[in-house]
């Protein structure tokens, strides 16, 4: 029997702040319907001056490695699609400001959203080729697109941190998975611009797409059947995405693909993505901690999950609940993440961001707003300066 690799924990952060969408809708003049039902969005994390996906992602790993130490840590793996370095990874400083061991390879992955999927395949492929190593995997995004524009609704901020092992605590991550590729146009962001540009509704058909050719890949692989899974977790730009592509898959099965067949298999999911918005190559993971927090005992059954990044990339895989899951869960200091942030008014909200640092080298200190463990203190000789609070 092959050993038994997965997640052994995992931990979320989100921003210092957030924004409602009802001050979105009173802004732009849009019926809130159109958030609420047709995006199914409820607010957004806005992150402070001082936060970044730095600082998101060490307020994610850093209770990770309190409860297990790095021993046995020997690569970090930061998905981001929101780079804030052409050379230099994010997991450096992650790692810096972890004071994890020298001896560790650090690296940043890129493919839009999916990046931490690939993360997670990568470190398995590392684990099963040395079990006694761990590998720290760590998605952080902040998503963001023009003022005024139809993506601006859909824009968010989190981190998600696993940690991936032999003997997971959580999940066992199985083979095989169902991969695609296709070279689309939907979703990108040019070196020279910090918002993405986005076909809204091209998008949504790409993803579709990908549903599929995910799908079928998995299914010509001897994957699980349909009715093998207790839920499945999409990545989520906006909840209803999900909504959109488990019915399509449904559909391209011939399942019946009734509103209550797919909130029963995906509506646990949506709880904090509904809140935080997209997070980009951490939503999915999102979606999976949602889950595993509110659903009753999952013990011994399957969850399916696809993984979808813009441009395009997609992976269908399946993962088994380990018994004993529930002690090993954060669930409540996930809500405290969420439940702390404060309230911004769209204009606080839309000084945030505008905010970009000059880019004359000298030095610039952020304003102090975070109360998270991590803050951005400014850019000094082009050098970006952390630290703990
Ligand atoms: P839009 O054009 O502003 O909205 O763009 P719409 O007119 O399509 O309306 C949205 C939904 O609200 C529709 O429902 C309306 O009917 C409904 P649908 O027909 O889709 O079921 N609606 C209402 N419902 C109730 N009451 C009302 C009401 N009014 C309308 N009063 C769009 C929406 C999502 C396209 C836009 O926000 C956007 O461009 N977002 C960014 C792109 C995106 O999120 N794409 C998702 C797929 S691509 C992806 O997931 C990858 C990504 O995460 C990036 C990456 O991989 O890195 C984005």
């Amino acid at each position: 029997m092959s050993t038994s690799i997965g997640i052994h924990d995992l931990s979320l952060a989100t921003t210092e702040f957030v924004l409602p969408h009802t001050a979105l809708a009173e802004y732009n003049g849009t019926d809130i319907g159109k958030y609420h039902v047709g995006i199914g969005q409820q607010s957004m994390s806005v992150p402070a001056a001082d936060e970044d996906i730095v600082t998101l992602a060490a307020a994610a790993a850093a209770p990770i490695i309190a409860r297990h130490g790095s021993d046995g840590i020997r690569t970090v793996i930061f998905a981001t699609e929101s780079s804030i370095d052409q050379a230099k990874s994010a997991g450096v400083y992650v790692h810096s400001l972890l004071g994890l061991p020298s001896a560790c390879r650090v690296v940043e992955l890129k493919q839009a959203c999916y990046g931490a999927t690939a993360g997670l395949q990568f470190a398995i492929g590392l684990v099963r080729r040395d079990p006694t190593q761990r590998v720290l995997v760590i998605a952080s995004d902040v998503s963001k697109y023009d003022l005024d524009s139809p993506g601006e609704a859909t824009q968010g901020a989190a981190a998600v941190a696993m940690l991936v092992g032999t003997d997971p605590a959580v999940l066992r991550i199985e083979e095989p998975s169902g991969v695609f590729t296709a070279d689309v146009m939907d979703f990108w962001r040019p070196n020279y611009r910090d918002t993405a540009l986005v076909d809204g509704h091209e998008s949504i058909a790409a993803y579709l797409q990908a549903v599929e050719g995910a799908w079928k890949d998995y299914t010509e692989h001897d994957g699980r059947p349909l009715e093998d899974f207790a839920a499945f977790v999409y990545h989520q730009p906006f909840t209803k995405m999900a909504y959109k592509a488990h019915r399509h898959l449904l559909d391209y099965v011939g399942f019946a693909s009734d509103k209550d067949t797919i909130s029963k298999a995906l509506g646990l999911t949506t709880a904090y993505n509904t809140v935080i918005g997209n997070s980009y190559t951490a939503s999915v993971y999102l979606g999976l901690a949602a889950l595993l927090d509110q659903a009753e005992d999952l013990t011994d059954r399957s969850i399916g999950f696809l993984s979808y990044g813009s441009g395009s990339v997609a992976e269908f895989f399946a993962g088994t609940v380990v018994p004993g899951y529930r002690e090993h869960l954060r669930t409540e200091a996930h809500h405290e993440s969420i439940d702390r942030r404060k309230t911004l008014d769209y204009a606080a909200y839309r000084e945030l961001h505008q905010r970009t640092f000059p880019a004359d080298g000298g030095d610039h200190l952020t304003p102090a707003q975070t109360s998270g463990p991590f803050r951005l203190a400014g850019l000094r000789g082009h050098k970006r300066i952390y630290e703990a609070r």
